[in-house]
């Protein structure tokens, strides 16, 4: 579907963002290998999460949902499928479950849809190897069959930082003899951490050099109860929206804040924006706000590169943010931008360039030289690659461009953000079908 979104009224009102994406795989993930029966609030119903609770079938997990508190009932641990397990478009589902399924006496073909067969899978593959796990794969790419069993705990370097990497190996880990301890160039989001030891895994940390790294033993998980918060790389696009469409203010509510993916919200106080954090809290483990912000006079801003984890999927949206501001954004340290579900960089400035913005990409990030909130031309069809964030991102532009911006496909929202459409409009948006 084409969708094409224009400047109109200013956005204002409060709303909520559906659940987290993160917290949802790793609660349907956990909740299958757990022994008696996981509820989990708020459950992200979403294509790429559907994947995952799809895979959480067929590896023998028994799930109830009916669209209220999702039940999932499970004997403890992953049996022998039936079918190939299909991750869609989602990395986040094949690295974990590849990670989850490793420690079972088991083989599981993982497949995907095209963007996920381009994506490297080395880097799951080698430290579950070095752990005892077979694979059956011409490229590390999918489709592959993984041979699980018996595993070792390592203690494993990860070249990324990657929190993807992170849970396969510490997933990996509660089945391992010994410890299995992951340590990382910058922490990634640390989710799969939290939610073990919810779970009641034998899980905390280990200071090497001076930095804490988590460490995970054998564990028997256990059922519990999950609360899923608004997702933070979603709540991302309307409050980006608020700050560049005139006269605009909203409050977002009940989003996730935990430090780890704040990375964004960071990089905009940085350039200006009015941003307030409203009634925090903390009921779950994980810390909970709503997210009120209002159109702002912004400037260009150079955020460090160890930040880069903190925002890996809200570097598109910074773009078209920086496109708004006055002055130069230069983004590094996000060479993994080329490798999320599509290169991000290239997109993000041929997209930009055909709405008459100054960038240019650099081989680890991305320039946007901004003129301010009147610059930004639009006008533009913009070619996602069936990348979501990357079609999100510029109705997100078009809401705030002199013409308005279509983009060639829509149908992909639906693996992060359903109900987009619907939610902007809530708040204002002249976002439809084109
Ligand atoms: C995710 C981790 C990130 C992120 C993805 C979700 C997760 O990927 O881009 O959308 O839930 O662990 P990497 O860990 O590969 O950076």
């Amino acid at each position: 579907m084409l969708l094409r979104a224009r400047s109109g009224r200013p956005l204002r009102g409060r709303a909520r963002p559906p659940g987290d994406k993160s917290i949802s795989h790793r609660a349907v993930i956990m909740g299958a290998l757990a022994s008696g029966r996981t509820e989990i609030d708020g459950l992200l119903r979403a294509d790429d999460v559907n994947c995952t609770v799809a895979a959480a079938r067929a590896f023998g997990a028994e799930i109830i949902d009916d669209g209220g508190v999702c039940a999932i009932i499970s004997a403890g641990g992953f049996r022998q499928p039936a079918e190939t397990i299909d991750c869609g478009n989602s990395g986040t589902a094949a690295r974990l479950l590849i990670g989850a399924a490793s420690g079972y006496r088991l083989s599981a073909r993982f497949d995907g849809d095209q963007s996920l067969r381009r994506r490297p899978m080395g880097r799951v593959v080698a430290p579950l190897s070095q752990m005892g796990a077979r694979f059956d794969t011409t490229d590390n790419r999918l489709p592959l069959i993984v041979h699980g069993g018996a595993l070792n705990g390592i203690m494993y370097r990860s070249p990324v930082s990657s929190a993807q990497v992170k849970s396969a190996v510490l997933l990996a880990g509660l089945r391992a003899a010994g410890e299995t301890v992951l340590i990382e160039p910058e922490r990634s989001r640390d989710h799969t951490e939290r939610m073990l030891a919810v779970f009641g895994a034998d899980i905390d940390t280990v200071e090497i050099d001076g930095v804490l790294h988590p460490r995970v033993r054998a564990s028997a998980l256990k059922a519990a109860r999950i609360y899923v918060p608004a997702d933070p790389s979603s709540a991302a696009f309307p409050i980006a929206a608020a700050l560049i469409v005139k006269g605009s203010d909203v409050r977002i509510q009940d989003v996730l804040v935990n430090p780890l993916r704040l990375g964004l919200y960071e990089t905009l106080l940085e350039m200006g924006a009015k941003l307030t954090y409203e009634e925090a809290r903390d009921p779950i483990g994980e810390p909970i706000a709503d997210v009120a912000a209002r159109t702002s006079a912004l400037v260009g801003v150079t955020p460090p590169p160890r930040r880069a984890p903190s925002m890996i999927d809200e570097f598109p949206i910074l773009a078209v943010v920086a496109a708004f501001a006055e002055g130069e954004t230069r983004i590094t340290g996000a060479a993994e931008l080329r490798l999320k579900e599509s290169d991000r960089i290239a997109l993000m400035v041929d997209g930009l360039r055909a709405c008459g913005v100054d960038a240019e990409e650099l081989p680890d990030g991305l320039i946007v030289r901004g003129k301010g909130p009147k610059s930004v031309r639009g006008g533009a069809h913009i070619r996602t690659h069936g990348d979501h964030r990357v079609a999100m991102s510029f109705l997100v532009l078009g809401l705030a461009s002199r013409d308005p911006v279509t983009v060639d496909d829509a149908d992909m929202i639906a693996t992060s953000f359903p109900g987009f459409t619907a939610f902007m409009q809530s708040l204002g948006a002249d976002i439809a079908a084109a």
